[in-house]
C-alpha cells in the first residue's frame, strides 16, 4: 500500500474516531497482523450461568454459583434478581451468591429485560415458586426477530394462564401447574431458553413432564445437572427428550458452571486467523465437535491436552461450508467468527444461517476490511482473499464484534472497533487475555 493511501487512511481513522466516538463507549485499537502463541484460559459459560442464576429463584435460601464470568450480562441479570427481591453478592473469588429467601415482586421489569433477552428465563421459576409472574416481552435485537411463542406455549401446556398486557407477559398458575407432554420444536428447531424455562417450571409441578424436541445444548444439560443437585428429578439430560418428575420442594445449590464453549471456539478461531498456536485451557472439546471437525477439515491441527486443547495453523487454510444448526450442529454463536477466518481461506466457502436468518450484521463491517462476501438471503458466499486490511468498524452485537476483533488481529494496519460494550457482554476483558499471547489491542475510554 502506498504511503499516500496509508496516510490518508490514518487521517480518516483519526477523523472517524474523533466524530464517531460516543460518550462513555470504549473503543478498541487493534494493530495487525499478529501471530498468537501461548496459553489462554476459557472462563465459565455466560449462557449456562444466566439460567442457573434464574434457577436460584425456585427455592428460598442462599445458592452459590461458582466460576461465572464477570460480564455485563451477568451484572444485568444480578440487577434483575435484586429488583425482584433477591440479595445478590459477588465474592472476592468471583462466586455469585443469590439469596432468594424473599421475593418482593414477581415482575421482570421492561427497563432490565430489554437490556438482555435472557431475562425471559426468570418467567418459569417465578411462576413455579410464586404461582404468578409478570415479565416484560423482550424486544428485538441486532441478530433479528426473536419471538417467545414457544416459551408461552410450553407454560400454557403446564397449566398456566397467560395474557399479554402492556408489553408484559402476565402468567397465572395459582391453581397449580401440572405435568404433561410438551413439544418444544419450532420453525428453527428447539429453543434454548424456552427449554430452560419449561424445565425449571416443571421441576416443581405435580406429575411428570416430558419435553420432546428439547434443546440439547451443553448449557441446558448444565442447568439440568444443577437442578438435580437441588433435588429435581430430571432424566434424558443432553438428549431431545427430557423427563422431569415434579417434586414438592427444592433446596438451594452450590454449583460450578461449565466452561464457555463459544469463548473457546472464538480463541480457536483467533489461533487460526493469525496462523498461530494457542494452548486453550478449560475447554471441553466434546461441546465443540462440529467446530473442531470443521477446523480439522480445513487443515488446522486441534489436539486434546490436559483440561483443554492445542490449536495450531501454519499456512493457508482450505475453504469450508457451514450450516448453523442446534447442538450438536455448528453453533450460530460461532458463525461470525468463522466467517472472519474463512475470509482468508484459499477458495470459496458457503455459510448458511439456519437459527437466526438475519444474523449477518458483521458482513458489511468485514467487507469494509476487504473481505470478499456476498449475501443472498440467509446465505453468505465467502471468497477467500490474500489479506484483510484494517478499517474503522462498528460492533453491532456480541458475536459480530468478536469477528471484528479476529479480523483486526489478522488485518494489515490499525483497526478501530467502536461500541466494544457489545463484546464486553460476552468476553471478559478480552484484550487483557489476548495481549499476553501476542495481540496488540488497546482499549481507549473517554
Ligand atoms: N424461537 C421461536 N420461538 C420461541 C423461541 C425461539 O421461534 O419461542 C426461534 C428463534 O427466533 C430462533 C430459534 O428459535 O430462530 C432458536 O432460538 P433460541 O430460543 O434457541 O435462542 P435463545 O434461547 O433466545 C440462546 C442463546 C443465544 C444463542 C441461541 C441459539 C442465551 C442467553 N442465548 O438464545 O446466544 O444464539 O440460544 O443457540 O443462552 C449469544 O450468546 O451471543 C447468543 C445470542
Amino acid at each position: 500500500m502506498s504511503w499516500h493511501i496509508c496516510g490518508k487512511l490514518d487521517r480518516v481513522n483519526a477523523i472517524w474516531l474523533l466524530f464517531s466516538r460516543e460518550i462513555g463507549m470504549d473503543v478498541f485499537r487493534i494493530e495487525g497482523p499478529v501471530r498468537l502463541s501461548g496459553t489462554v484460559t476459557v472462563n465459565g459459560s455466560k449462557n449456562a450461568s444466566l439460567p442457573i442464576m434464574a434457577a436460584a429463584v425456585l427455592t428460598p435460601g442462599k445458592s452459590v454459583l461458582k466460576g461465572a464470568p464477570q460480564l455485563s450480562d451477568i451484572s444485568v441479570f444480578s440487577q434483575l434478581l435484586t429488583d425482584i427481591g433477591c440479595k445478590v453478592a459477588t465474592g472476592p473469588n468471583g462466586d455469585i451468591s443469590i439469596d432468594s429467601t424473599t421475593i418482593g415482586k414477581p415482575v421482570g421489569e421492561y427497563d432490565i429485560v430489554r437490556r438482555m433477552r435472557a431475562g425471559i428465563c426468570i418467567l418459569g421459576p417465578l411462576l413455579a415458586r410464586m404461582g404468578k409472574a409478570e415479565v416484560s416481552m423482550p424486544g428485538g435485537c441486532a441478530i433479528g426477530y426473536r419471538p417467545v411463542d414457544i416459551h408461552l406455549r410450553g407454560l400454557r401446556e403446564l397449566g398456566a394462564q397467560i395474557n399479554l398486557e402492556n408489553g408484559y407477559i402476565v402468567a397465572d398458575a395459582r391453581r397449580g401447574l401440572r405435568g404433561g407432554e410438551i413439544f418444544l420444536g419450532g420453525p428453527f428447531g428447539s429453543t434454548v431458553l424456552g427449554t430452560a424455562n419449561i424445565m425449571m417450571a416443571a421441576t416443581l409441578t405435580k406429575g411428570t413432564t416430558v419435553i420432546e424436541s428439547a434443546a440439547c445444548e451443553p448449557e441446558i444439560a448444565d442447568l439440568a445437572n444443577c437442578l438435580n443437585t437441588m433435588g429435581a428429578k430430571i432424566t434424558g439430560i443432553g438428549s431431545p427428550r427430557l423427563t422431569i418428575e415434579g417434586v414438592k420442594e427444592l433446596k438451594p445449590f452450590e454449583y460450578e458452571v461449565i466452561p464457555d464453549r463459544i469463548e473457546a471456539g472464538t480463541f480457536m478461531a483467533a489461533a487460526v486467523i493469525t496462523r498461530g498456536c494457542l494452548h486453550i485451557h478449560n475447554c471441553r472439546l466434546k461441546d465443540l465437535m462440529a467446530a473442531v471437525a470443521l477446523l480439522r477439515g480445513i487443515g488446522v491441527t486441534v489436539e486434546a491436552e490436559n483440561t483443554g486443547c492445542i490449536v495450531a495453523c501454519s499456512g493457508k487454510t482450505r475453504p469450508a461450508d457451514i450450516t448453523t444448526q442446534p447442538h450438536p450442529g455448528f453453533p450460530t454463536d460461532l458463525q461470525a467468527q468463522f466467517m472472519a477466518l474463512l475470509a482468508l481461506a484459499e477458495g470459496n466457502s458457503v455459510i448458511i444461517e439456519k437459527i437466526f436468518p438475519d444474523r449477518f450484521m458483521h458482513v458489511a463491517e468485514l467487507s469494509r476490511m476487504a473481505a470478499d462476501l456476498r449475501k443472498e438471503g440467509s446465505t453468505v458466499i465467502v471468497s477467500g482473499v490474500n489479506k484483510l486490511i484494517a478499517a474503522p468498524v462498528m460492533a453491532s452485537d456480541l458475536r459480530a464484534s468478536a469477528a471484528l476483533v479476529l479480523a483486526g488481529l489478522a488485518a494489515e494496519g490499525t483497526t478501530i472497533i467502536n461500541r466494544v460494550y457489545h463484546i464486553d457482554r460476552g468476553y471478559e476483558k478480552i484484550e487483557e487475555r489476548l495481549n499476553p499471547v501476542g495481540a496488540k489491542i488497546t482499549r481507549e475510554s473517554d
